[in-house]
């Protein structure tokens, strides 16, 4: 029987499977997410990673990061024996059909992304797939700029492709830090792009056994689905930034409150209300990067980076419009103690990567402030960072207590209900910046409130 046909047998085999078997390479939290998900779900799911600690701790069912859910479902999975965790790659390539890269592509200085994680992780599968001699299906989940399948995925696997024992998917995913596994079970499209019609069809079926009712989905070439990821986040990153422009026009307005005109445009359809909060500029493991990523790679193609410059410039400027709301009430001097409540780029995770809290927090040690600071989850990171420069505290009252100046930077829900109060009773003098629009207004007037945003 020719090769060809044997493998036409083997693949209709492989489609007609009901349950793939799932690995994941790469266990950051959209790898081990997935991998969490696909188990609970059923599907014979192995784990890989190089980090030998992290094997170790998750085998214990101890994730290396905070995410919700992400514990629950980690000891779910491990009790019911629904999952694996090795850093043994071939033998989990030999005992699975299909492969999600999720390994990290990280900033470079000059603002490019690091391939050398795909490039490592794409030879040492291609190896062990030569010796496999079975069709494998690989997904690269991992964010990858345009033609990056294409031109370094592809022609690594070029001998195996033609015998048609692998295909290659990109498969952008869309998940927020905080909402990683809620994004799995309930995204809002699904973009796959394929090296050919088959591998398409195969992880469609696959997303057939994983949803049940199918989300919508786009099929396309890897390229446009690369694109399709910039696009995303490229668009986020410039409503955020829109926002944060309008604010600081309102902010030079008395009475004017960029909140009330956020929740006014948002009411128009084409505009949508969500990331239109105003704040300290957009931090994270991928707005920024990816942002910095598309303007290098826009740049090659005749200024169409103009926009997304601009954008970039808006957010790195935005962390300066913090510390001028602080010189504004003469607080931005030596010896005087700022409170900072929030470290995580965001709320609902222990995330500091690209945080503005970094930025804002450097500076106030460069013009010699006594920083204290509190964060429920974000802590640890941060002490990895600061070390003993600044005063880690255990408590909001803590942290506040005897201060000149307290500066909210992240949304914790735990800040929200703070009172006006408290900052009175606790602190040297209630001077407040909160830099994310988390306070009212009219219950903080009789204390001494600024925010971004507010003109006063
Ligand atoms: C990753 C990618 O960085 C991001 O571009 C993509 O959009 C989503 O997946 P994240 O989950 O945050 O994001 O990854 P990260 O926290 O960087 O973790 C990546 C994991 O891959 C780490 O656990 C690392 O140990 C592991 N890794 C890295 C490998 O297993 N093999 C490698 O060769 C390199
Ligand atoms: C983002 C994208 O939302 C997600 O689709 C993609 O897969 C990964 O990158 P994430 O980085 O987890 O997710 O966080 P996100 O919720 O997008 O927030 C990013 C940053 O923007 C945070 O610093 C957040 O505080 C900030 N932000 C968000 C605002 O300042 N204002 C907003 O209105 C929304």
């Amino acid at each position: 029987m020719s090769s060809h046909n044997s493998y036409k047998r083997q693949t209709k085999r492989f489609i007609s499977s009901k349950k793939l078997r799932v690995s994941v390479i790469g266990l950051g939290f959209v790898g081990l997410s997935i991998a969490l998900v696909n188990s609970k779900k059923g599907f014979t799911t192995i784990g890989v990673d190089v980090n030998k600690e992290k094997i170790r701790n998750l085998k214990k069912g101890i994730p290396d990061f905070f995410e919700p859910g992400i514990e629950n479902y980690l000891d779910y999975c491990l009790k019911s024996n629904l999952i694996k965790f090795t850093t043994n790659l071939e033998e989990t390539l030999f005992n699975t059909d299909l492969t999600f890269v999720c390994v990290g592509t990280p900033p470079k200085n000059d603002g490019t992304i690091d391939l050398k994680y795909i490039k490592n992780a794409i030879c040492d599968i291609h190896k062990i797939l030569k010796s496999k001699k079975k069709y494998h299906l690989l997904i690269i989940k991992s964010t990858v700029f345009p033609q990056t399948t294409k031109d370094v995925v592809l022609p690594v696997f070029s001998d195996l492709l033609k015998k048609g024992l692998v295909d290659v998917v990109m498969n952008p995913e869309f998940l927020r830090e905080g909402y990683a596994i809620k994004d799995i079970l309930e995204p809002h499209l699904i973009v796959i792009g394929g090296n050919s019609k088959h591998g398409g069809q195969i992880l469609e079926k696959y997303y057939r056994n994983f949803y049940g009712k199918l989300p919508e989905i786009i099929h396309c070439d890897p390229t446009t689905a690369e694109l399709i990821k910039y696009a995303n986040n490229a668009f986020l990153a410039t409503k955020i930034s829109f926002i944060n422009s309008i604010a600081n026009i309102c902010q030079n307005l008395p009475g004017v409150d960029v909140n009330v005109i956020s929740k006014a445009i948002g009411k128009d359809r084409r505009i949508g209300p969500l990331f239109l909060n105003a704040g300290p500029g957009f931090g994270g493991s991928c707005l920024p990067k990816d942002l910095s990523a598309l303007i290098n790679f826009s740049k090659r193609y005749d200024n169409t980076d103009m926009l997304f410059s601009a954008v970039e410039k808006v957010n790195k400027t935005q962390p300066i419009k913090v510390l001028n709301l602080i010189k504004k009430i003469n607080l931005l001097k030596p010896s005087k103690t700022i409170s900072v409540l929030g470290l995580a780029f965001k709320k609902d995770t222990d995330d500091i990567r690209a945080a503005t809290s970094i930025e804002i927090v450097k500076k106030l040690i460069k013009n010699k402030l006594i920083v204290k600071v509190h964060d429920p989850k974000a802590m640890d990171n941060f002490k990895k960072i600061f070390g003993n420069k600044i005063i880690y505290c255990q408590t909001v009252d803590e942290c506040i207590k005897n201060s000149d100046c307290c500066l909210i930077l992240t949304e914790w829900d735990s800040y929200k209900k703070l009172s006006p109060q408290k900052f009175k009773k606790l602190m040297k003098k209630p001077n407040i910046i909160d830099a994310r629009r988390i306070l009212d207004p009219k219950k903080f007037s009789k204390l001494n409130l600024q925010a971004i945003g507010l003109g006063n």
